[in-house]
C-alpha cells in the first residue's frame, strides 16, 4: 500500500514537473530567480531607457546611473553581448555571465526589460540572414530577456516583437525590429573598406506584414521603433538601412502614412548621435545610443547630413521621457552618460 502511494505520488510530481514552463536552457531558470519585475500593458511610460553594444566580460559602470532614471523600462537596442560564435554552449555561458554580472543583477531587479538584438549578439559580425544558428541564438537572446512564454514572438522565426503600454490617449507603442535574421547579403566595395547599395532586402516579406499592421494600425500616441542598425544615417562606410535603399525607403513611407508619431531608436556604432528628417509637417528624430562598456574614443569626425547634435563618443545610454501633462504632450530624447550626465537632447511636441 505504501509503495502504491509513493508510485501515486512520484508520478503525479512527474506529471505536475512536465506542466511547468518549458525551459529551453539554464537562463530561464536564473531570470526566474532573478525577479525582474514587469510592466503591466495598462501602465504609462514616463521614462524610458535604451542602449547598445556592451561587453559581457567588461566592467559596465552605467547601470546605476541608468536605475537612478528610475525608468519605467530599459529597451536592449542590440549588441547586448557579444556571442560571435557558432558554439551554443559558449554563447549560453556569454549571456549567463550577463545576467550574473553583478550591477546588471542589481539593475534587473528594479527595471522591466525588453530588446532586440544586432549582429554580435545575433551570433556573427556584420551576419544577415545566412548565419547557421539563428535559430538557437533567438531562443537564446528570448530566454535572456525573459520573454513570456505566451508571447507570439516565440511562435515564428526571428526576434521581432511589439509591446503597447498605457490607459488611452496615453498609449507608448514599442516596435522592436529584427534587422539580422532576415537580412539579405550586404554588398562590399572592391577594396572591402565599406558598404555600396545593394537592391536586397532587410526585413523579410513575414516581418513587413507584421510591420505594418503594427505601425499603420497603432492606436498609439507615440511609435518607439528601435533597430540595431542605424536608419536615417546615410554617409558612413558601416552598416545601415542606407546600404539597402529600397528597404529604407519602405521604413520611411510606412512611418509617414502612420497616423501616429514615431521616434526611431538605434545603437551599434560605439557614438552617440541624433539624426532627423522631415515628414511632411513632423520632424522624424532618430536617437542612436552606443556603447555601453565601450566606445570610439578616437573618433575624429564623420559625415552625417541629417545630425542634429554634437556625436558623442564616450560611453552613453538614451533616455525618452514623455510629459503627458503638457498640451500638446511632449517628447525629449536625451542621450547621457556615467553620473547621469547631459549630452544631447532633442524636445518634440505630438501631432
Ligand atoms: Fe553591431
Amino acid at each position: 500500500m505504501t509503495r502504491l502511494f509513493i508510485l501515486i505520488l512520484f508520478v503525479s510530481l512527474s506529471t505536475a514537473c512536465r506542466e511547468e514552463p518549458k525551459t529551453t536552457s539554464s537562463l530561464a531558470k536564473i531570470k526566474r530567480l532573478q525577479k525582474t519585475p514587469t510592466v503591466n500593458s495598462a501602465d504609462r511610460l514616463d521614462v524610458i531607457t535604451f542602449g547598445s553594444c556592451s561587453r559581457h566580460d567588461e566592467k559596465q559602470p552605467l547601470w546605476k546611473s541608468i536605475a537612478e532614471e528610475e525608468p519605467d523600462l530599459w529597451i536592449w537596442s542590440g549588441d547586448n553581448i557579444y556571442g560571435d560564435t557558432e558554439d551554443m554552449s559558449l554563447f549560453e555561458s556569454k549571456y549567463t555571465k550577463q545576467l550574473l554580472h553583478p550591477a546588471y543583477q542589481r539593475f534587473v531587479e528594479r527595471v522591466p526589460i525588453i530588446g532586440t538584438w544586432d549582429d554580435h549578439d545575433y551570433g556573427v559580425n556584420d551576419g544577415g540572414k545566412n548565419y547557421p544558428k539563428k535559430k538557437e541564438t533567438r531562443d537564446l537572446m528570448f530566454e535572456f530577456l525573459g520573454v513570456p512564454k505566451d508571447n507570439p514572438a516565440w511562435d515564428r522565426e526571428g526576434a521581432y516583437q511589439s509591446y503597447i503600454y498605457g490607459p488611452t490617449e496615453k498609449r507608448v507603442k514599442i516596435i522592436l525590429i529584427d534587422a539580422r535574421y532576415f537580412r539579405d547579403d550586404t554588398k562590399r566595395s572592391p577594396d572591402r573598406k565599406s558598404y555600396t547599395p545593394t537592391t536586397g532586402d532587410v526585413l523579410g516579406e513575414a516581418q513587413w506584414s507584421w510591420f505594418e499592421k503594427e505601425l499603420i494600425g497603432s492606436e498609439a500616441n507615440l511609435n518607439v521603433i528601435v533597430s540595431g542598425i542605424q536608419m536615417i544615417p546615410e554617409d558612413h562606410k558601416y552598416e545601415k538601412w542606407a546600404n539597402f535603399p529600397l528597404s529604407r525607403d519602405r521604413l520611411f513611407n510606412l512611418i509617414k502614412s502612420s497616423k501616429s508619431n514615431t521616434i526611431l531608436i538605434s545603437g551599434d556604432r560605439h557614438i552617440g548621435e541624433i539624426s532627423a528628417i522631415e515628414q511632411g509637417d513632423r520632424t522624424l528624430y532618430e536617437i542612436t545610443s552606443s556603447g555601453l562598456t565601450h566606445s570610439y574614443d578616437s573618433f575624429s569626425g564623420e559625415e552625417n547630413q541629417h545630425r542634429v547634435s554634437n556625436v558623442v563618443s564616450s560611453l552613453n545610454y538614451g533616455k525618452l521621457t514623455i510629459d503627458w501633462d503638457a498640451d500638446p504632450i511632449s517628447v525629449t530624447g536625451e542621450i547621457k552618460g556615467i553620473g547621469g550626465k547631459d549630452y544631447e537632447k532633442i524636445a518634440f511636441d505630438l501631432k
